[in-house]
């Protein structure tokens, strides 16, 4: 009985404790308090309704409904203040006609397989936030899930399509293409002139871009909705 009592008591301080941290947490002008980590340099002065629309239910209904999940009365969680960000937000400053690779086209059946090693047609596969950096897929040759049977009529490289990719080079696509295609750049057409792959998996993890600075459509810095 006693004991039972101490784990209750336990419980309730430890709720108690969370509701307050958590009401402090989400006083305004303390946003920054809960963020995860830091943003990609572009996104350095968004403002975080940019990504994160805000959760239904008032805040009192946020805190009700996570103690009962607490307490097992409730299977799920609620979400605190701030909704997950997804295709749709990202799409409200990015959607561009040009895209090469839009994430819309890998929900169709023939991409089923890239779909489950990958996640194409999300973008925070590739593009995790609060990580500090602008890719976070580390795998530079991931091409290679879509690309196999490409093969150029025409070729008009030194080492072909065909020869890399049966060679398993997929670390030297991206020294060629950019992914979405919003680059200005003229594709280099001899290997020797693609930008090698440690100097993209420099620039995923926060260096600066190898990749010309000018594109085709800047992201808007108010969401389109
Ligand atoms: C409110 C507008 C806005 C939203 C929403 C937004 N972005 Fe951006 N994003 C920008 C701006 C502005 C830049 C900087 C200019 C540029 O790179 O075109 C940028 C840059 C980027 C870059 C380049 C990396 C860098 O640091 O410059 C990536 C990658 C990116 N955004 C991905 C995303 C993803 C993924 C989402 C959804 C989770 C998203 N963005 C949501 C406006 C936005
Ligand atoms: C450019 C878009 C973008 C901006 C701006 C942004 N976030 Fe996020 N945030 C995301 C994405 C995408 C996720 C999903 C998980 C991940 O990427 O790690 C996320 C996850 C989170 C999470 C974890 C929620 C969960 O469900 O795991 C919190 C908390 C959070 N963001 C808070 C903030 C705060 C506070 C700000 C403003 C300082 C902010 N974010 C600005 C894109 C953004
Ligand atoms: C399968 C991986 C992948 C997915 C999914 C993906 N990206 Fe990217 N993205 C990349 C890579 C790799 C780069 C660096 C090469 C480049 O600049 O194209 C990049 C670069 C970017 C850039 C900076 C260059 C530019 O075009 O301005 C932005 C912005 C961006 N992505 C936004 C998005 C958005 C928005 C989505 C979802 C609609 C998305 N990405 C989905 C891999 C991905
Ligand atoms: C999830 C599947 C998928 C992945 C991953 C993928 N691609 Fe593609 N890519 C496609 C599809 C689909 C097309 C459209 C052409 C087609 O239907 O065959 C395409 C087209 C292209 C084009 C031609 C674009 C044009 O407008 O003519 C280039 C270049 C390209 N991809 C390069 C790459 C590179 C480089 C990578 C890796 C960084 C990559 N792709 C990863 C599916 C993919
Ligand atoms: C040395 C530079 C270089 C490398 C490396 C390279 N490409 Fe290309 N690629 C080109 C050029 C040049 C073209 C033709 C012009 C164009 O489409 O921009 C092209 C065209 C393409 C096309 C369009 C084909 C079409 O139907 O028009 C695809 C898809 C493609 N490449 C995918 C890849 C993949 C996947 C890899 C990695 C195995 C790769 N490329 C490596 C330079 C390169």
């Amino acid at each position: 009985m006693a004991r039972r009592f101490r784990q209750n008591l336990g419980l309730i301080v430890g709720a108690s404790a969370g509701a307050l941290a958590l009401v402090l947490l989400l006083s305004p002008g303390r946003e920054v308090w809960h963020a995860r980590g830091p943003l990609t340099s572009g996104h350095a002065d968004l403002d975080c309704e940019g990504c994160h629309r805000p959760a239904p239910g008032s805040l009192r209904q946020q805190l009700q409904a996570n103690a009962r999940h607490l307490l097992g009365l409730r299977a799920s969680a609620a979400d605190f203040g701030l909704q997950p960000a997804g295709n749709g937000e990202c799409l409200a400053c990015h959607d561009f006609p040009g895209e090469r690779h839009p994430v819309f086209r890998f929900n169709e059946p023939r991409f089923q397989e890239a779909r489950d090693v990958l996640h194409p047609e999300h973008c925070v596969s590739c593009h995790l936030e609060h990580k500090g950096m602008p890719v976070t897929l580390p795998d530079i040759g991931y091409c290679r899930h879509c690309h196999e049977e490409t093969r150029l009529k025409r070729d008009p490289l030194d080492v072909s399509h065909a020869a890399l990719i049966d060679a398993g080079e997929w670390d030297t696509c991206l020294g060629c293409h950019d992914y979405h295609g919003n680059h200005r750049m003229t594709v280099a057409s001899q290997l020797g002139e693609a930008i090698p792959p440690a100097r993209i998996l420099e620039y995923f993890r926060g260096g600066a871009s190898p990749y010309p600075a000018e594109k085709k459509f800047e992201a808007r810095r108010e969401p389109l909705r």
